[in-house]
């Protein structure tokens, strides 16, 4: 068999894990297997750009960040669209993939990589993709791989913070990232000890914030922690219409919008703190190596059984897959009867209602 793999949308951790874990798996499953990595995402489909790999290539990666293949952002709006030349990406990629010969592709992706990989299912190629994102935001799966690694990141980011706050009696705001779920703002502000988390699922009001500070002051507790997601909106801004809540974060970010509501209340130093892409960078924990090496292996498994058109998944402790069909344009959020919501609120935590 002639198997692609390609790795595709913003970078996360464990990507070269979970390459590593499908190519030792068919190479294993599958002694004739060729392996071909298609360079940066779909780029590489649409270029035919890719190069036989080698068994030795996917030794000793289990641990490093980024992704051996590269990766690139292919918006799903474009992949139909035809060009100047009257061809679109779609097409491209078909005949690509019929010229090289493939038989499957092996695609790790987040959410838009989802909805190509579908259509590219639809058009009769076949695929098995893997859920990555450092959001979590992947419908049919409990976990993607890349977000324990940036819970991991993000709450070094509070802990360090933790302790200048607390020496200098500040409040932080610091902005994590997450435009449309506030998994990993929810996770890392909960593992580590944050007062306020603010997620786009829950609009917050800017009063309830400053309540929450002012009542630690009152407490003796000087300092602050806030944990806000890049796409947390106060209530007002949830109620403008679409067009115009696209536009907020043009000329700000939610974090220097509160930062800047904060100094207008309190008599307090407040300091905007923003990890950025350090939160999708350097190793995978022990926890994402774990998971990328059992979803490559199901990966794997299920080209050996011609089992296409589905990601794999992990559901409780099982490692199995969901049809594409299920996946694509789906979002999962984190929803009000999360029970991490739950506890969160029992222990005092605030989410800014
Ligand atoms: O989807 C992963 C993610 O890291 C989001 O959390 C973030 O909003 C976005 O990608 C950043 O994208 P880029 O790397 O293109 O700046």
């Amino acid at each position: 068999m002639r198997i692609g793999l390609l790795t595709s949308g913003g970078d996360c951790q464990g990507l070269n894990a979970a390459l590593r874990g499908a190519a030792k798996t068919l190479y294993n499953l599958l002694p004739d297997v060729e392996i071909y990595g298609i360079m940066d995402g779909y780029k590489g489909l649409i270029e035919a750009d890719w190069r036989k790999m080698e068994p030795h290539e996917f030794s000793g990666i289990l641990q490093e960040g980024g992704t051996i293949l590269g990766t690139s952002r292919q918006p799903f709006k474009t992949i139909s669209k035809p060009d100047e030349n009257d061809v679109d990406k779609l097409s491209m990629m078909l005949s690509n993939y019929k010229a090289g010969g493939f038989d499957a592709l092996v695609i790790l992706g987040g959410n838009g990589t989802h909805k190509t990989a579908n259509l590219l299912s639809q058009h009769g190629v076949n695929v098995v993709t893997m859920p990555k994102t450092i959001d979590n935001d992947i419908y049919g799966t409990d976990m993607t791989f890349g977000f324990d690694s940036a819970v991991q990141r993000a709450s070094s980011v509070i802990d360090a913070i933790h302790t200048t706050a607390a020496s200098h009696g500040r409040v932080f705001v610091i902005e994590l990232m997450g435009h449309k779920a506030g998994w990993l703002a929810l996770y890392a502000g909960f593992a580590s000890g944050a007062d306020v988390i603010l997620i786009p699922e829950i609009p917050y009001r800017v009063k309830s914030v400053v309540e929450v500070i002012e009542k630690r002051n009152s407490q003796g507790k000087k300092f602050s922690l806030i944990a806000i997601a890049e796409g947390a909106l106060t209530k007002k801004e949830a109620e403008l219409p679409k067009k115009e809540r696209k536009k907020i974060n043009e000329n700000s970010t939610s974090g220097m919008r509160l930062a800047g509501e904060l100094r207008e209340h309190l008599m307090q130093d407040v300091r905007t703190v923003m990890p950025g892409h350090f939160q999708r960078g350097g190793d995978p924990t022990h926890v994402d190596r774990a998971l990328c090496s059992r979803l490559g292996a199901k990966a794997g498994e299920m080209v050996r059984n011609r089992e296409f058109g589905r990601m794999v998944s992990l559901r409780g402790d099982s490692i199995t897959s969901v049809p594409l069909g299920q996946v694509a344009g789906k979002l999962k959020t984190v929803p009000e009867n999360c029970e991490i919501l739950h506890q969160a609120r029992l222990l005092g935590l605030s989410f800014g209602e």
